[in-house]
């Protein structure tokens, strides 16, 4: 077995993950942080951005305490992001700690997300994980699109697949809008309102109505499919949802023509709460259960094979 840590290739820039989802508390902080766990296992560097303006909790997960230098001195032009990047005891896991001051609003309109990525870019790690907030708002979305990996995370409750099938519309939709006039995209808007009240003849498809409109090309459209979503159940406690991920991409692809990529289900597992009252991350209290395989599976999924071989 080869021992030697490898990590990405240092010359190229850090792979940005995107981790949000549609409806609150189901586990997109809890995702982040066991992806940055397990990518570091492997032999890489992670840093974790909390990006949750409804209060940060990264650091809970990870057992710390809240650090007065957040990405608030970043967005407020005080501070590089080298400068609020925090170590952790987590062997090559850092973080960069979220607005935890939220009386002061934390408003992430004015954030220019070029310059943010391009920020982040800079920086000597393998991996970014970026928890995001909830739901499908412009600047949320447009993080989301970003991404070098979009990890949407669901519950297997119907609320929460609900709340999936929005936050794709919405995405879908955010994607052309900037491809197109604001005439062309209110044609679209008022399609789909009339799709969704049933009032078209023909049954409603993206790709027909992108090919025959004005004003739309299909490419932005197919791109789309080209760097999926990666869709993750989580808290799944019945065999009976082994496949509501393959479930949800099939419906994605017949009635959006959107593919989207299921990476997996995670179990719910009771040592997950117990471990956060414990002030510890349960793949660190429990690193060889069944969860942390199914981490260790997805990250494998979306890593490049060539950068397996420090696995020990
Ligand atoms: N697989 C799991 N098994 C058991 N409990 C889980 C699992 N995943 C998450 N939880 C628990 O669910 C709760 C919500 O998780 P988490 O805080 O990660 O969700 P969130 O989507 O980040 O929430 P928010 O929208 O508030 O930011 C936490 O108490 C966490 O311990
Ligand atoms: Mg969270």
């Amino acid at each position: 077995m080869d021992l030697t840590f490898h990590g990405r290739n240092q010359k190229t820039e850090p792979q940005v993950w995107v981790v949000t989802s549609g409806k609150g508390g189901v586990g997109k902080t809890f995702v982040s942080t066991s992806f940055a766990l397990t990518l570091s296992k492997l032999g890489h560097s992670v840093l974790l951005v909390d990006l949750d303006l409804s209060g940060a909790n990264i650091h809970t997960s990870l057992g710390l305490k809240p650090s007065h230098l957040n990405i608030r001195h970043y967005f407020e032009g005080q501070k590089a992001l080298h400068e609020i990047t925090i170590p952790t005891p987590h062997p090559r896991v850092s973080y960069i700690q979220g607005y935890w001051d939220t009386w002061a609003p934390a408003d992430l309109s004015p954030v220019n997300t070029t310059h943010l990525f391009q920020d982040l870019k800079s920086l000597k790690y393998d991996y970014i994980i970026i928890d995001s907030g909830l739901g499908a708002s412009e600047k949320y979305l447009e993080i989301f699109k970003a991404a070098d990996e979009k990890i949407f995370v669901t519950s297997t409750e119907p609320t929460s697949i609900e709340k999936t099938y929005r936050f794709i519309e919405n995405y879908i939709c955010y994607s052309l809008k900037e491809k197109t006039s604001a005439e062309s995209y209110a044609g679209l808007l008022k399609t789909l309102r009339n799709h969704r009240q049933g009032l078209l003849d023909q049954p409603f498809s993206f790709k027909s109505y992108l090919k025959e409109s004005e004003g739309f090309t299909l490419e932005p459209f197919l791109n789309l499919s080209k760097q999926p979503i990666r869709l993750v159940v989580n808290s799944v406690r019945s065999h009976n949802f082994a496949t509501l991920g393959y479930s949800i991409k099939s419906v994605c692809y017949k009635y959006y023509d959107l593919n989207i990529d299921s990476i997996g289900c995670l179990d719910y597992d009771n040592a997950v709460w117990q471990s956060i009252n414990n002030r510890e991350h349960v793949l660190l209290s429990q690193p060889f259960t069944p969860l942390a395989g199914q981490f260790l599976g997805m990250c494998k999924h979306l890593i490049d094979p060539e950068e397996l071989r420090a696995v020990v």
